[in-house]
C-alpha cells in the first residue's frame, strides 16, 4: 500500500508585523542620476527604527520615496516597491500617502514660518475629516509641547528648538500610523536634542505610533530605537538590534564618536568577514 508522504513541518515563524517593506527599491533622479541602488527595508508595526549613514548616503531620498515627495524634485523609483499596511504605495502622491497614515517631518524643520504655532499645527490636520476632534489633538499636542503653547506669533520667531518640536507637533496632527522623522538632532544643542529625542520615545510609547528616524547622530538614535539600518551609497551594508549595532565595532568606530575619519565600510577587514553585509 502506497504511504502518503506528509510534508515535514515547518518551524512556525516568528510573530512578524510589519508595517513597512521596502522592497530592493532603485531612485533616479532627473531621469539619470541613480541614487538609490536596491534598498531594502522593513519597519514593524510599533517600533521605532533607526536609519543611519553619513551624509549624502541617500537618507532623505529614502524617505522622500516613501512619502512621495520625490515627485516634487523629479525623482522616481524605477524598480522595486514599498509595501505599507498591506498596500503597494510607490510612486503614490504625497497627500494620498497622509491619508493613508504616513507623516514626514522633513530635514530642517519645514515649518511654515509666516504663520503662527497654532496655524502650522491646523495645517498637519489637512487629510482629517474628524474635523470635531481636533482641538482636542491641539491640546493633546501642547501637553506634549507646552513651550509651544506661550508661543503666539509666527513660527518663525521660534528657536530652533522649539521649530522641530512643532514640526513634530505637526506631523502628530494628522494622527499617522508611521512617522518618518529626517535627522530631528541636526542644529541643536545636546541638551535640547536629548529633549527632542525624550519626546519622539514618548510619543511611540503613549500613542504606539510607529517611527522611522532618520540619523547622523548613531549614538542618540540607537538609544531610543528597537532596530537599526545602516546604509551607504544608496544601499544597506549592515543592520540589526539597536543593542547589536551600539556593540559592533566597526559602528562604534565609525559612527559612535571614534577619531579620524570615516572610512567606507566596504574597506573594513571585520566589513569583509561577514557576508551579509556585502
Ligand atoms: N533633488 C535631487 N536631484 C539630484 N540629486 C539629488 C537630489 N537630492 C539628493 N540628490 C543626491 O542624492 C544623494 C543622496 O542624497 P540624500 O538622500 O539627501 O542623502 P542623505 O540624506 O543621506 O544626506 C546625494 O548624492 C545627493 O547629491
Ligand atoms: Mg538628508
Amino acid at each position: 500500500m502506497l504511504q502518503v508522504a506528509t510534508e515535514p513541518k515547518k518551524a512556525v515563524a516568528m510573530e512578524n508585523d510589519t508595517l513597512l517593506a521596502v522592497d530592493n527599491i532603485e531612485v533616479v533622479y532627473n531621469e539619470y542620476v541613480l541614487v538609490l541602488r536596491g534598498l531594502s527595508l522593513e519597519v514593524q508595526r510599533g517600533s521605532i527604527t533607526a536609519l543611519l549613514g553619513a551624509n549624502g548616503a541617500g537618507k532623505s531620498t529614502t524617505l522622500k520615496a516613501i512619502s512621495g515627495l520625490l515627485k516634487s524634485e523629479d525623482g522616481k523609483i524605477t524598480r522595486g516597491d514599498i509595501k505599507f499596511d498591506g498596500q503597494i504605495i510607490s510612486n503614490q502622491e504625497p497627500d494620498t500617502t497622509v491619508r493613508s497614515g504616513i507623516s514626514q517631518v522633513m530635514e530642517g524643520r519645514r515649518i511654515i514660518q509666516d504663520m503662527t504655532v497654532l496655524e502650522n499645527l491646523k495645517l498637519g490636520a489637512f487629510t482629517r475629516t474628524d474635523r470635531a476632534n481636533i482641538a482636542d489633538d491641539i491640546d493633546l499636542v501642547y501637553s506634549y509641547f507646552p513651550r509651544l503653547k506661550e508661543r503666539t506669533g509666527l513660527a518663525g520667531y521660534l528657536s530652533g528648538g522649539e521649530q522641530q518640536m512643532l514640526a513634530i507637533g505637526r506631523a502628530m496632527m494628522a494622527r499617522p500610523k508611521l512617522i518618518l522623522m529626517d535627522e530631528p538632532s541636526m542644529g541643536l544643542s545636546p541638551l535640547l536634542v536629548k529633549e527632542v529625542f525624550g519626546i519622539i520615545k514618548k510619543l511611540n510609547r503613549d500613542f504606539g505610533v510607529t517611527i522611522l528616524l532618520v540619523e547622523q547622530n548613531a549614538a542618540m538614535a540607537l538609544s531610543c530605537a528597537s532596530h537599526g539600518y545602516i546604509m551607504e551609497n544608496g544601499k544597506i551594508v549592515l543592520d540589526g538590534t539597536a543593542a547589536e549595532l551600539r556593540e559592533n565595532e566597526d559602528i562604534k568606530e565609525f559612527y559612535l564618536g571614534g577619531s579620524g575619519e570615516r572610512k567606507s565600510f566596504k574597506n573594513i577587514k571585520s566589513f569583509k568577514r561577514r557576508k551579509r553585509w556585502l
